[in-house]
């Protein structure tokens, strides 16, 4: 099977650059409209498929974002590999504004979003104890730093609901007690449903601010997130060239299991 990498842009990436033969596609899905058209074209001989989380303009906030219609989507016009970049807070002072983090653990605390592919008529309940793919993180490390990026390996990121950013009692919470190391509102349920779908899901988290918990930075304002963003999404672009070198445009199955999540997951007796 060929690969074909999804990239889903967060806040500042709402384009990738260098796309052969790149064409904007509408994609019907039967869990509605995802968030916009899909980007589709090849990098370096692999096909890529770029869809803006937000869509363009910005429509969608983190509760509004269609998130199954997104990855179902992408799953229909055949993309293996989904790699998320989006902004995020940091609560901790050795990953600065402008680094970049390949997450790999994530507490959900959204509540106001659909979780699952799955309910009444067909129950399923796949596992999200590693909830992204090695593989395809140490794809998103290496092209990181091979586009001089300061990015650091792993990291657990707190999915909250917004659109508010947090309380200064909660933000020290998730850091003192839950020894969270990001914060943004959009990769839950997505890395979920990603898995639901039986895609590999890596996630780029791109920091542009400390959240409210540091004592010399003050209350985070969308202005200083888009300050820092700007720069970033340069970073993010460079890093996107670099991954269809790495990651080839032949997939063997997933050394993980991610392509094959449901094998033991559907409790529901086939009719
Ligand atoms: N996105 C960027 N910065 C954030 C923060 N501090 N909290 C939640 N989402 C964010």
């Amino acid at each position: 099977m060929g690969t074909m990498i999804g990239i889903i842009g967060g806040s500042g990436l709402y384009e990738i650059e260098g796309l052969q033969d790149a064409t904007w596609q509408s994609v019907a899905s039967p869990w509605g409209d995802p968030s916009d058209d899909i980007l589709t074209g090849t990098l370096d001989g692999v096909k890529m498929a770029f869809l803006p989380r937000h869509g363009r303009g910005h429509v969608h906030s983190p509760t509004t974002v269609p998130y199954r219609a997104n990855i179902d989507a992408l799953k229909r016009i055949g993309v293996t590999d989904v790699i998320s970049v989006s902004a995020c807070g940091s609560f901790r002072e050795d990953m600065a504004p402008g680094d970049f983090v390949v997450v790999d653990q994530f507490i959900d605390r959204t509540f106001a979003r659909d979780k699952s592919f799955f309910g009444t008529g067909c129950v399923a309940h796949v596992s999200v104890a590693h909830p992204t793919c090695p593989r395809l993180g140490a794809a998103c490390l290496e092209a990181a730093q091979d586009s001089g990026i300061t990015v650091h390996q792993g990291g657990t990121y707190l999915a909250m609901e917004g659109p508010q950013f947090s309380t200064l009692a909660e933000s020290k919470m998730y850091r003192e007690v839950w020894g969270c190391d990001v914060i943004g509102m959009t990769n839950m349920p997505e890395a979920k449903l990603a898995r639901e779908a039986e895609l590999c899901y890596a996630s780029v988290a791109m920091i542009t601010d400390y959240d409210s918990w540091h004592p010399d930075h003050g209350e985070v304002d969308v202005t200083q997130i888009i300050a820092t963003l700007m720069g970033n999404a340069d970073k993010a672009r460079d890093m996107v060239k670099k991954l269809p070198a790495l990651l080839g445009s032949d997939r063997a199955p997933c050394p993980h299991g991610c392509d094959r999540a449901l094998e033991f997951a559907i409790l529901t007796q086939p009719q």
